[in-house]
């Protein structure tokens, strides 16, 4: 599909008013997009674990306007209380969907959200927000054309959703979800997530990521600021490639559910990511002494017990630790034992792997 597919052509029912609610999970990738061309077009491809208890939901009620307005028109509200400086955010949102969602200027939107997790707890909710934005949208967009398929539905939400922002494209559906284009993997694409379309072992479906807040404040450098750092950075293409490599390595790995090969690509990854960030200019570090003091004790737990358990970061100081379902008891001892203690406040969210975002009945 080509960007131009997603521009309606049909003729336009005449709709009036409706709600639309969503609740679309966070993500964690395994291969991390950093870095991006013109219109959030990824410089490397990335897959991703969707996530289950990590969620936003969404409510927009649509009202049609007597006419089209110069600019758009809505509200927003935040665990029920307007929130004016989360606005520009998405007046960018819409200016970058404008073309493709042309009925937008027509509406009055009230949008309502909240998230599953602590606002302030360093986990970033542009992922699950934008993707569950996004799909409130096209819930409109299916009322003003009806004749659109649940697959195009999908994808258009996507495709939406990374312009928001990038990684909220693998927000949509789940449990694995390859977005940017990839020589080896069938249907990938730079403008949407697809569904990881290869066999996965058994392992996989049930995956435990427990996230360890290290560091609930906001972030010194934003993720749209690291990837734009990028541009400048001497490592830039050797990241992007062994990226696009490590892709390629995660298909088998995948299948056979070789854990040693799984833990090995995807703590390499966290690493090159943040390796990146201290060879930007202005170079900067999101880890802090107490990500360092984790992984650190992960590495010790798995070499004394043998449990398959590894690390991941995002552009911040919070870790993922992603392990098999049938450790979780051991697991759960040696973060009540060992790592609480260097978590913000104790706290810790215990996550698994999830089936995608999900549409709420009125
Ligand atoms: C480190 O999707 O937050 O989490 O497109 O600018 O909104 P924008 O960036 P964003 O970047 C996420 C980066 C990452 C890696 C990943 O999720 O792949």
């Amino acid at each position: 599909m080509r960007e131009k597919d997603f521009i309606p052509s049909t003729k336009p029912e005449d709709f009036k008013s409706g709600k639309s609610t969503w609740r679309a999970p966070s993500n964690i990738a395994l291969v991390k997009y950093w870095g991006k061309k013109e219109n959030q077009i990824p410089a490397n491809p990335s897959i991703s674990f969707t996530l289950n208890n990590c969620h936003t939901l969404t409510s927009v009620t649509f009202s049609k306007k007597d006419a089209k307005t110069e600019n758009f028109s809505f509200e927003f509200y935040f665990e029920g209380k307007k929130k004016e400086s989360f606005k520009p955010k998405i007046i960018q949102f819409f200016r970058r969907i404008e073309q493709y969602c042309p009925y937008l200027k027509y509406f009055s939107l009230k949008i309502e959200s909240e998230n599953s997790f602590p606002h302030s707890s360093g986990i970033a909710s542009s992922a699950s927000g934008m993707s569950a934005l996004s799909l409130c949208i096209m819930d409109l967009e299916k009322n003003i054309y009806p004749g659109i398929s649940e697959d195009y539905f999908l994808k258009k939400a996507s495709f939406l959703a990374r312009l928001g922002s990038g990684s909220a494209c693998r927000s949509i559906e789940g449990n694995l979800v390859v977005w940017g284009n990839h020589q080896e993997i069938e249907g990938s694409s730079d403008l949407f997530g697809i569904n990881f379309p290869y066999k996965t072992h058994e392992v996989f479906k049930s995956y435990r990521d427990i996230i360890l807040l290290v560091d609930k404040g906001a972030k010194q450098v934003s993720s749209t600021v690291g990837h734009d750092l990028m541009h400048g950075n001497p490592y830039a293409e050797a990241r992007f490639e062994q990226a696009n490599k490590n892709l390629s390595k995660l298909i088998p790995i995948l299948k056979s559910g070789d854990l040693s090969a799984f833990i090995e690509l995807v703590e390499s990854e966290a690493l090159s990511l943040h390796a990146v960030m201290l060879s930007s200019l202005p170079y900067f570090i999101l880890m802090k002494p107490n990500t360092l003091e984790i992984i650190n004790r992960i590495w010790a737990f798995r070499k004394l017990t043998g449990i398959p358990v590894c690390f991941t970061l995002d552009a911040g100081a919070n870790v993922h630790m992603l392990y098999p379902e049938e450790n979780e008891i051991k697991i759960l001892d040696f973060i009540k034992d060992q790592l609480v203690a260097y978590c913000e406040k104790g706290q810790y969210i215990c996550d698994k792997i999830g089936g995608g975002a999900k549409r709420i009945d009125h």
